[in-house]
């Protein structure tokens, strides 16, 4: 039995692990659930990740951006749509663990609606809210990070300086 870790990349592991020695008996998509659950995300964080909630890319944004965090070096990439001066439309790419994608998916919740000062003042605690917490935190502060990313530019493009 391998152990569990927050790393997606083991979570995949394991499962074909499990596939290859021939005793995975449950579909898929209720093992990676069991096991997220085990590692300790909630079942709307789990929800989020399965759904893969606002990941992709969009055409023609108004703004992207990529943030690696630190010192695990997951990245979000984070595109973002205006319309009238609000955010209408977020998406988000990731390489990393399920706490990268579930806050990614949070987040881009959390910003549709907004207008650019609303969005800015998002919080980590908002995103950890918005998943009903997270084992490892930090990977909130990453998807917060590419937010402010993001948001910079589009000031920058607005303002032209
Ligand atoms: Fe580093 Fe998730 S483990 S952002």
């Amino acid at each position: 039995m391998h152990t569990i870790t927050l790393n997606t990349m083991s979570i995949c592991t394991t499962i074909k692990l499990r596939a290859n020695c021939g005793r995975t008996l449950m579909p898929r998509k209720l093992m990676i659930k069991k096991l997220l659950f085990k590692a300790g995300y909630s079942e709307k964080a789990i929800k989020y990740y399965l759904n893969k909630t606002n990941v992709g890319s969009i055409e023609n944004p108004d703004a992207v951006a990529t943030y690696t965090g630190l010192p695990c070096g997951d990245k979000i990439t984070l595109y973002l749509k205006l319309e009238n001066e609000i955010i209408s439309n977020a998406k988000f790419e990731y390489i990393g663990c399920a706490g990268t994608a579930t806050s990614g998916s949070a987040l881009t919740m959390l910003v549709k609606g907004k207008n650019i000062d609303e969005a800015w003042k998002i919080t980590k605690d908002d995103v950890l809210r918005e998943l009903d917490g997270l084992p490892e935190s930090h990977c909130a502060d990453l998807a917060v990070n590419a937010l402010h990313k993001t948001l910079e530019k589009l000031k920058k493009q607005i303002t032209g300086m």
